[in-house]
């Protein structure tokens, strides 16, 4: 009798790591598949360059989309101002921005669509000049309409690619935010920890898993 349930505990060992290994191969496919598809169809549909002092006006409105979104869709994965910016506040998030580009604090992608700016990724170094500044943040957002067609994945490969500078890279991310999860973890990230009930939204409490990529160690 227990030799029969070790058996089966073996077999089912066995079909666990199989298992594994074969969402291992299926990841990878996936990912090969999802870039040459990437490259093949949306090369007429997205590009990814450096940030333009020109995108202004593009990210500010779609950064205003977001808060449109949010509106049908309360789980949204991005942190908002609970008042709406004006586009005069908007307009110098874009010029300290654009400092922090020009002096090399931050890395600042976009992707480009149909003439306009639809997605922007940046990582800006913690405190220059101090003791974490080998460290910086990542953010992300494409707007609705071009997610799902390789834009993050391309943006994110070139902002890490760009910012070699950068010995971590660390994230938040709504613990909730599976697809954005699943697409941080297949660039290189990995969670560190949990920042629990990190974000009040609407009297509700979200979590967020915190994540990072290593150059060294
Ligand atoms: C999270 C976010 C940045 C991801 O960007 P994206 O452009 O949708 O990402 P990608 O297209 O590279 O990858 C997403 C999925 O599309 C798939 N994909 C990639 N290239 C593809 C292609 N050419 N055709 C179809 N699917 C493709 C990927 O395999 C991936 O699938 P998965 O979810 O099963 O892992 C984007 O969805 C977004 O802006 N969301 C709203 C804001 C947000 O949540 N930001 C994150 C804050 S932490």
């Amino acid at each position: 009798m227990r030799l029969r349930q070790l058996r089966v505990l073996g077999r089912r060992g066995q079909a666990g790591r199989k298992g594994i290994a074969l969402k291992r191969f299926y990841n990878v496919l996936r990912t090969i598949l999802a870039d040459a598809v990437s490259r093949i169809t949306p090369a007429a549909r997205f590009r990814v360059r450096p940030l333009r002092r020109s995108d202004c006006g593009d990210l500010i409105k779609n950064y205003f989309s977001y808060y449109d979104e949010l509106r049908t869709s309360p789980d949204f994965g991005i942190v908002f101002y609970r008042k709406k910016p004006s586009y005069h506040a908007e307009l110098k998030w874009f010029e300290s921005l654009y400092r922090s580009v020009s002096s090399g604090n931050t890395i600042a992608s976009v992707a480009e669509a149909d003439g306009k700016a639809v997605g922007l990724c940046q990582v800006t170094r913690l405190r220059p000049g101090s003791e974490v500044d080998h460290v910086a943040e990542l953010g992300i957002a494409i707007i609705r309409g071009y997610r799902s067609i390789g834009a993050g994945s391309a943006l994110i490969r070139d902002v890490l690619r760009r910012g070699k500078g950068f010995e971590t890279v660390k994230l938040s991310v709504f613990s909730s935010n599976t697809a954005a999860k699943r697409l941080y973890r297949r660039m290189g990230f990995r969670k560190y920890g949990t920042f629990r009930r990190s974000i009040k939204r609407g009297g509700r409490y979200v979590d967020e898993d915190l994540m990072r990529f290593d150059r060294t160690g």
